[in-house]
């Protein structure tokens, strides 16, 4: 077999820059790739992170104009990958996250900025980059919609394409107005091209051009089909059956592994899960909760928004409190949920403790420590805090949408008849129903024996990336030519 070279395209690559689960994907699939023999290049834009640490930062690419200004695209490895960033200093070296500045706001020309990005990658994708000849570009959410666009009117050798959604909330849907900036021929301004709902689709650009569409679950795609959960974009991904699939997301068995993680106070294993109570009794006492080892700690991860759902865990902190259980928050995201956790840690010391903002290692330890996580979100494409938790003994206890049903069993009757089950699933996902699934969780807790089971079963589920790479190799391999 010979190697498969592709060129990721991506808004987003851990450790180099991160919002959200997109990061980790992307900054896992190119090791894991690796061991089925497909090399990955990831072009990503040039933010002041990215740039810090790439080396040698070789010039492989000139832009005279890149939406504004010159630019060029710089060649290296960065955290053990191979990275392509575009240097475009008017479109990236800017502070804040990849969309907004420190004030929240998204920036007012993020058309432009991923655009740039798209366009460049079109570039090196047909060969702008000498010596490097990508056999498949792999496109991750909007940001790298346009890719396919621009590679369709060029001339050339065009190489495979597959466009990755993520997230289908995101969708890059800019005015009409800027379609002429995009250097599109005036025939890409259809429905048979980027036009969608009158406006410029980014991602429904690509996911018109590739010749495959995945998504990170099998779940997730087939909802994503349905008028209810399509987002507008039902109807076109229904015409895509034929060539779509979901092939779920793994995670970093390294980085997450509580015999090795540097940031618990105390590493454990499947045969030592009594130390355990060594990292609750520690993360307690981190975020002022009662010294407390009978009760139930519940942890959450998570940005804080309507997706995550939240506002409904805000509700159910009574229940919570009824029940005698604890709560650990770490998150960030929309002021009003912010608020609402800041409120119910001051009115219930003790028993809820929260920080706003974001912290991988305390992520790691909210994970470690807590007995059950809680993932109660609308819509979830993958999810990954329920596979650390998995990973990590702590029971998942999350809504049954998307991948989160793909990847958690629930406690039910036949479930544990068969020995098989890792968790809770509750639907549909409104305040009531989590009411009862955390009533159950709390009951499950108190059967230490059950509990027991639901641990070892989640710690025996495969999460890593090793099944999941082979359906992606095996895709890529499909869009080229044999011989
Ligand atoms: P999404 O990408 O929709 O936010 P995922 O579950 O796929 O959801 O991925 C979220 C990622 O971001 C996980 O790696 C999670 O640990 C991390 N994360 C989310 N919020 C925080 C936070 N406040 N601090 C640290 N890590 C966070
Ligand atoms: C998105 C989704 C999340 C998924 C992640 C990585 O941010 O919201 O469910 O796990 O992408 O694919």
């Amino acid at each position: 077999m010979t190697t498969l070279q592709v060129l990721a395209v991506a808004s987003e690559i851990y450790p180099l820059i991160k919002t959200g689960g997109l990061a980790d994907v992307v900054g896992a699939l190119p090791a894991a790739l690796a061991q089925e023999d497909v090399a990955v290049r990831t072009l990503v834009p040039g933010y002041p992170s990215v740039l810090a640490a790439l080396k040698p930062a070789k010039t492989v690419m000139t832009i005279g104009d890149s939406f504004g200004a010159p630019a060029r695209v710089l060649a290296g490895t960065a955290a053990g990958m191979e990275i392509l960033a575009l240097d475009a200093a008017h479109l990236f070296d800017r502070p804040g996250n990849p969309y907004s500045g420190p004030d929240g706001l998204d920036w007012p020309d993020n058309q432009r900025r991923f655009a740039a990005l798209s366009r460049a990658a079109a570039d090196v994708a047909l060969g702008a980059v000498k010596g490097y000849r990508p056999d498949v570009v792999h496109a991750h959410d909007w940001q790298a919609g346009l890719t396919f666009a621009y590679m369709n009117f060029a001339q050339g050798r065009r190489p495979g394409t597959v466009m990755t959604i993520h997230n289908l909330a995101f969708q890059g849907q800019f005015s009409a107005a800027f379609f002429p900036m995009l250097g599109l021929p005036p025939q890409a301004f259809s429905l048979a091209g980027v036009e969608y709902y009158g406006g410029v689709g980014y991602l429904k650009a690509g996911l018109h051009y590739a010749d495959r569409v995945t998504t990170v679950s099998p779940g997730y795609a087939a909802e994503i089909r349905t008028p209810e959960e399509g987002m507008g974009f039902d109807g076109l991904l229904r015409d895509r059956s034929a060539t779509m699939s979901g092939i779920l997301n793994g995670i970093d068995t390294e980085a997450w592994n509580p015999q090795t993680d540097p940031h618990l106070a105390m590493q454990y294993s499947k045969a030592s899960m009594g130390r355990r109570a060594v990292n609750k009794a520690a993360l307690q006492s981190q975020l002022g909760l009662d010294q407390d080892p009978e009760a139930p700690l519940f942890g959450v991860v998570t940005r804080l928004s309507w997706q995550k759902g939240m506002d409904l865990l805000v509700a159910n902190v009574p229940t919570l409190l009824g029940q005698g259980a604890q709560l650990a928050v770490l998150g960030a995201g929309e002021p009003g949920l912010e608020a609402g956790f800041r409120a119910a840690a001051a009115s219930n010391p003790g028993r809820v403790g929260c920080v706003i903002g974001y912290d991988e290692a305390l992520a790691h330890r909210v994970l470690a420590a807590s007995d059950a996580v809680l993932v109660p979100s609308r819509f979830e494409p993958c999810g990954l805090t329920q596979l650390y938790a998995l990973r990590y003994g702590t029971v998942p206890v999350v809504a049954r949408v998307g991948g989160l049903s793909d990847t958690v069993i629930d406690a039910n009757p036949a479930a544990m008849g068969r020995g098989v089950a890792t968790g809770v699933q509750f639907a549909p996902v409104t305040y009531e129903m989590m009411r009862v699934a955390i009533e159950r969780s709390v009951a499950l807790y108190r059967q230490p024996a059950v509990w027991k089971k639901l641990q070892s079963n989640g710690m025996a589920s495969d999460v890593s990336w090793r099944d999941p790479a082979r359906r992606y190799a095996a895709l890529f391999r499909e869009l080229v030519p044999a011989g």
